[in-house]
């Protein structure tokens, strides 16, 4: 079959890598002018030489928040090294090692942006991308469509009472590259994701202040400088922002660590797939698209072994790709509807529809024995919990730990 794949990222990687070992012919369409995704660094924010977004959202400085034994691919795992919390460059360098490993890179089209995807007769996809440096339009017909297009690449902000008072800079931590313009000043980071936790330490070196306002249970350690307040109620003037315990500061920027949403503005509404408050609908085992199983999507799942999932995700639709794995359309639909019900019954919101946290062990379990693949195993997921934890616990030193795997359920702490 012709598979073409959105994005050469780890997602689209290793569903490359899966595609053409099962001798399928494939195309990876990559809108950069190189492979790895989130994990390319460029100073450059706005628009690029071809007038096209920047992608990236990655800054000066990111340290990985997972170590390196849980961050590899299942039988491609980080080389063994000092440290286990790696950077941004030896992260790109390892999915640079991947793509040569298994020849991928003379199957990339970079610089090709895809602007349109919708079905067409059988099941095929007709799939419309743009060369961004020669802009010539290009249109090819695929037996089936694996969309890697990442998911920290559209921005969410929330709207605050008055916010169009403030005077000072407001910016979304996709905008971030480097804490120096935030030198000497007041600085309100809001939002303590990952991104937000980690941006109010770096800010905090250079700056006069920074209050982090969130509504985490626990207090996190931070250097003297980093205040932590809860929400926002108001912005009540040119500097001066309001929380929701009545206490005032002010500020000369505001970051907004307030996450991102799906995206997936090449999808004609031919194709049949919706977004709502980011659940996306209808998919089978939160990959499949339930009425046209020719197309699926890797990695929507969140609070997981990002590449290790990205791979069981790709092995499970190379599979049902060839034969008869998939049940019928209307069996799937069934199944996703059961599913979510389940999950709405234990307390996932909408916006959780696809967060996986506590139940990613399930998940992989459930993908691996349906199509008989080999599962992700539980050490994996058990060290990624105990790195989770210590984010939280120990956000100033956390990244100096050491891990190594011992067996299939073990790991030890070695420093
Ligand atoms: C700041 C930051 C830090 C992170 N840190 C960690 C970490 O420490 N550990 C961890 O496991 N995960 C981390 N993540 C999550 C990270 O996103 C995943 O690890 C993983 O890199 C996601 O891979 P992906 O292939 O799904 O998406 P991406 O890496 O986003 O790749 C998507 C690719 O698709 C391309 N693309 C998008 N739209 C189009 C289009 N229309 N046409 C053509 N190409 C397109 C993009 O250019 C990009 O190359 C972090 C994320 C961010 C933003
Ligand atoms: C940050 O926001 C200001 C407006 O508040 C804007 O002028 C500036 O370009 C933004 N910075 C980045 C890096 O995008």
């Amino acid at each position: 079959m012709r598979v073409a794949i959105i994005g050469a990222g780890a997602a689209g990687l290793s569903s490359a890598r899966h595609a053409i070992a099962n001798g399928h012919e494939c195309d990876v369409l990559e809108l950069a002018p190189q492979l790895g995704g989130t994990w390319v660094y460029t100073d450059e924010v706005g628009t690029d030489r071809y007038g096209y977004p920047i992608y990236s959202a990655m800054y000066q400085g990111l340290r990985t928040n997972l170590p390196k034994e849980v961050m590899g691919y299942p039988d491609f795992p980080i080389p063994e090294q000092e440290k286990s919390y790696l950077t941004q460059a030896e992260i790109l360098n390892f999915l640079n090692l991947y793509a040569d490993n298994f020849n991928l890179r003379p199957h990339i089209k970079f610089n090709h942006h895809v602007m349109d995807v919708r079905p067409v007769e059988c099941n095929k996809w007709l799939i419309t991308s743009i060369n961004k440096p020669t802009k010539e339009e290009i249109k090819d017909v695929y037996d089936a469509v694996m969309i890697c297009n990442g998911h920290y690449n559209e921005p969410t902000t929330p709207d605050l009472p008055g916010q169009e008072l403030f005077r000072g800079r407001q910016n979304h931590s996709h905008q971030y590259r480097s804490p120096e313009s935030y030198m000497g000043q007041r600085v309100l980071v809001i939002g303590a994701g990952p991104s937000g936790l980690d941006l109010a330490l770096h800010i905090s070196a250079v700056a006069s202040y920074v209050v982090l306002s969130h509504h985490l249970k626990e207090q996190i350690e931070y250097p003297s400088n980093v205040i932590q307040k809860p929400d926002v109620r108001r912005i009540r003037g040119g500097e001066e922002i309001e929380f929701v315990d009545g206490s005032c500061c002010r500020f000369d920027s505001i970051l907004y660590c307030t996450g991102y949403k799906y995206s997936f503005p090449f999808l004609h509404e031919s194709c049949g797939i919706t977004v709502s408050e980011n659940h996306i609908e209808p998919l089978y085992k939160h990959m499949i698209y339930t009425d046209r199983p020719t197309m699926c999507f890797i990695g929507i799942p969140f609070n997981v072994c990002a590449f290790q999932m990205f791979d069981l995700q790709a092995r499970y639709f190379i599979k049902g790709l060839g034969g008869r794995l998939l049940p019928s359309s209307d069996m799937m639909r069934v199944h996703m509807e059961n599913d979510m019900q389940a999950r709405w019954a234990r307390g996932y919101t909408k916006r959780q529809a696809h967060l996986m946290g506590p139940d990613q062990k399930a998940y992989y379990d459930d993908l691996a024995s349906d199509a008989d693949l080999e599962t992700i195993p539980n050490v994996i997921v058990k060290l990624r919990d105990e790195s989770v934890k210590k984010l939280y616990n120990n956000l100033l030193y956390f990244r100096e730990n050491r891990y190594k795997i011992l067996d299939e359920n073990n790991f030890v702490q070695v420093h």
